[in-house]
């Protein structure tokens, strides 16, 4: 019987830095149900990739004197040794500079033109460079900056090709209300009333102010622009009208498309659209997880925040790093990232619990029967409840995978660690080992955890694929006992089964001292990623991207009042994700001002902290709340911001000039 398809898809990445934990995810997240599936017998398609056309790669490739070809080969190199030293078992591996990704670009983008949903027109509005996207007004964030990246947007004007989405409206808002395509669904309504309640704008798709894209067959001088090339990388792929490979009949639809949080809507409207457009069958499965966020803040390099991968995979072990991200980040939610959390779970998770199980079985095991245990056996009633929670975590985890509930499926793995270790408790093995009548009990006993931890290894093993081989060496399992089959039946190990003491699987960290070596490292790199980025990625303004606006005189600057201001108290203004409510000591008898940080800062970052206040300004409702004020911030290249703190020995209410 020929075997069921699976397929599985992370986002294309940008060539455009070194990769980091924030890009380890969704590939991570993504391995592992690869592996899961293939374990249940699924014939398994798992693609990546890199997304290498676009401005941002031609000005890179620019800067630094070479060709967008040779800038994105170089950056590819890092992305695929990173893959291989985190065990990523990848199918394939797409890059949409290959030729017959191109050629499928060029075949769809004609076949929507000649099917009418691609037309020419003018672009004119508001454009943010470095998403490479346009917005209109209404979606610009409330600083007039780009919603996406809050990088501030400038006027564009252009002859481009656009992609007809409103005929796909209602399919769309069904397919994310009324359907399981959208993961966690809850998602739906922003979508909805954001992008489609408002009215799906049409899509610009082409471009001729740059020359680093797949050119428009018929039309010289523009090229296909980002998101119908990087979204069509699923279906190329697979030889979508292209004579390269030849199992689209066979894979697509794709069951699951995992993406992070800021490109959700792309996968959720305009791939749909697309597809739609084409009459091609829509993917099963939109799985949209958060950022792996570092104090507060999502990583990425260009916040000087990033964590190599390879250098805790140095100390850690790539599974235990495997194992921390996927543990942290739940569905749809952002998970921040800290050393200490991460020794923190691997000492208690890794060392503690599976560890400290798998060495205490197997050196009771050596040390009492000399490695081999006897096959007669005594059972007694504890052995049934320890073995009905074993059984039933291969159910739960099953679910939980089939749901792309990764975080859950785990803590059900680890549940039955617990439990295990729990069962030693109960049963006090060392006891049983000082008395002779007692021997076959705790052959029993000894058995019965060598058992569980056959099942627990191996439903581990798509999540840590290097160091659960080695458990079962320890253990004394064949290979076929790690068989999926046989993960729901207790028993499976000979009777009479010999272990071999091993390594120690996850040695125990000194939490005090590796933090003070790791952060030391860190912030090294963070100094040597600094010196090697660019002015923009160091979160400094571009010389030639600044655009003043009109001059004004000394009399305009004297109109704006600015002020030194404490911050006595601060929260979150509940129905926004954006704003922060403080209240300021301004030495007029205090006031309130609404902020748009709330991205940036915990209200108790701020609380004692002394700040520049816009203190004339008209006062103003934000989310329904007054305003009187604002607070200065400096913008970063990547549209995040951080405020402008007064140094304490300036007196609340001192003018600023
Ligand atoms: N090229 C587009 C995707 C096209 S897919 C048809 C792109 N590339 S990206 O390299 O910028 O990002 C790829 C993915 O990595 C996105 O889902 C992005 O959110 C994710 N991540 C980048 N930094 C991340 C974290 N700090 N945490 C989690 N995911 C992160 O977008």
């Amino acid at each position: 019987m020929s075997k069921k398809p699976f397929y599985i898809t992370t986002p294309i990445y940008y060539p455009s830095g070194n990769p980091h934990i924030g890009h380890c995810y969704t590939t991570v997240a993504c391995d592992s149900i690869a592996r899961f599936k293939r374990m249940q017998g699924y014939d398994v398609m798992f693609l990546t990739g890199t997304d290498e056309h676009g401005l941002k790669i031609e000005q890179k490739a620019a800067e630094k004197g070479v060709t967008p070809k040779e800038f994105v080969d170089e950056v590819v190199e890092k992305f695929k040794k990173l893959w291989k030293y985190m065990n990523i078992s990848y199918d394939r591996y797409i890059r949409t500079t290959d030729s017959y990704h191109i050629e499928t670009v060029q075949k769809i983008f004609k076949q929507l033109y000649d099917k009418g949903y691609i037309y020419k027109g003018e672009y004119s509005g508001k454009y943010c460079t470095p998403c490479e996207s346009f917005w209109t007004d209404s979606q610009l964030d409330e600083n007039g900056c780009c919603p996406e990246c809050h990088r501030p947007v400038t006027f564009a004007k252009e002859e481009a090709y656009f992609f007809k989405m409103s005929p796909f409206a209602e399919r769309i808002e069904k397919l994310l209300t009324e359907t399981d395509y959208l993961r966690p669904k809850t998602r739906a309504t922003e979508l909805v009333n954001n992008f489609i309640k408002p009215g799906l704008e049409d899509l610009c798709v082409s471009r001729t102010t740059f020359k680093w894209g797949i050119p428009v067959t018929f039309d010289e001088g523009h090229v296909v622009y980002v998101w119908i090339d990087a979204l069509s990388n699923y279906i190329s792929a697979l030889g979508f009208m292209n004579g390269e490979y030849d199992d689209f009949g066979k894979f697509w639809p794709a069951d699951v498309h995992m993406v992070a949080k800021d490109i959700m809507r792309f996968h959720a409207i305009i791939w749909p659209a697309i597809l739609m457009a084409l009459d091609v069958p829509l993917p099963k499965h939109l799985a949209v997880h958060g950022w792996i966020t570092f104090n507060g803040e999502k990583m990425s390099k260009s916040l000087g925040n990033v964590v190599d991968p390879f250098v805790l995979g140095e100390r850690y072990g790539c599974d235990a790093i495997r194992y921390h991200i996927l543990r942290e980040m739940a569905l749809g939610a952002d998970s921040s990232f800290s050393n200490e959390i991460m020794i923190n779970r691997i000492n208690s998770d890794l060392a503690n619990g599976l560890g400290n199980l798998v060495s205490r079985t197997v050196a009771m095991a050596d040390k009492y029967f000399g490695g081999t245990l006897p096959a007669e056996r005594e059972t007694e009633p504890v052995d049934d409840d320890f073995k009905g929670v074993i059984i039933n975590t291969f159910t739960e985890v099953e679910k939980y995978i089939d749901e792309t509930k990764i975080k859950q499926a785990l803590e059900e793995i680890f549940k039955a660690v617990d439990r295990a270790n729990k069962y030693i408790d109960e049963t006090e093995p060392w006891k049983l080992g000082k008395d002779e009548s007692k021997k076959t009990r705790l052959a029993t006993v000894l058995y019965n955890l060598l058992d569980a931890i056959r099942i627990i290894s191996t439903l581990l093993s798509p999540f840590m694929p290097e160091t659960m081989p080695k458990v079962w060496e320890q253990i004394g399992a064949e290979k076929a006992d790690t068989e999926y089959s046989k993960l729901s039946v207790f028993g499976i190990l000979p009777a009479n089964v010999t272990v071999h003491k091993g390594e120690i699987l996850f040695p125990r960290i000194d939490v005090d001292k590796e933090i003070e070596e790791l952060n030391s490292i860190i912030k090294k790199n963070m100094e040597d990623a600094q010196s090697g980025l660019s002015a923009e990625e160091k979160g400094e303004a571009v010389q030639e991207n600044i655009e003043l606006s009109p001059e004004i005189t000394i009399d305009d600057f004297a109109k704006v009042e600015i002020r030194v201001a404490k911050v006595t108290a601060c929260e979150k203004v509940k129905k926004s994700k954006k704003l922060l409510c403080l209240q300021l000591d301004d030495g007029m008898g205090g006031r309130q001002v609404v902020s748009g940080i709330a991205q940036y800062y915990k209200p108790e970052d701020l609380i004692g902290r002394k700040v520049q206040l816009i203190a004339n300004l008209k006062p103003a409702k934000l989310c329904g709340i007054e305003s009187n004020g604002m607070i200065c911030a400096g913008e970063l290249a990547d549209g995040s911001c951080k405020v402008i703190f007064v140094d304490d020995s300036i007196p609340v209410g001192a003018k600023i000039r």
